[in-house]
């Protein structure tokens, strides 16, 4: 809805080769062609990146910088047609702002099964405690 060209993930696949290389990061499409000699990463990395559909996991896993992702919108040309957050690769790192791409919390469950043993522990440490209590009791 920010007015980006759409587009399509049949055309972003023709672009994966030194002549044309196009990456998709989080929905948004990225023309590097011109930054592949300069990316401090190398060349080689954005190329396989660009032939896997989606770079997005791989360029988390980096860590970029806060610097790396303000350059990254020098080569926005677009967002990829269809995108959809919720199927996507949830960002690890820089909540940034937009709020496009939430995270969805995940709620601990707990089980009956994870108090049992607990349980049953202290329960066994109150039976002997009162046990060592008689015991000294009856004797004295
Ligand atoms: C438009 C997209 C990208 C931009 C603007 C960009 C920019 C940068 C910059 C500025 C650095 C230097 C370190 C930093 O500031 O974080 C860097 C390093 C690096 N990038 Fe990227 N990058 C992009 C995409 C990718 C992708 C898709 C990969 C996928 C594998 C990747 C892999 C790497 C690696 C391996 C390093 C080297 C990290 C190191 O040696 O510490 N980059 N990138």
């Amino acid at each position: 809805m920010d007015g980006l060209k759409k587009i399509p993930a049949t055309e972003i696949r023709l672009h994966n080769s030194k002549k044309s290389c196009w990456l998709v990061i989080h929905g948004k499409v990225y023309d590097v062609t011109k930054f592949l000699d300069d990316h401090p990463g190398g060349e080689e990395v954005l190329l396989h990146a660009s032939g896997t559909g989606d770079a997005s996991g791989s360029f988390e896993d980096v860590g970029h910088s806060s610097t790396a992702r303000k350059r990254m919108t020098n080569y926005l040309i677009g967002e990829l047609e269809g995108y959809d957050p919720s199927k996507a690769p949830i960002p690890r790192k820089a909540s940034s702002g937009s709020g496009s791409t939430k995270a969805v919390p995940q709620k601990p469950s707990y089980a009956i099964s994870d108090y049992l043993l607990p349980l049953f522990l202290l329960f066994v440490a109150v039976v002997s405690w009162l046990m060592l209590g008689d015991e000294k009791t009856t004797t004295a």
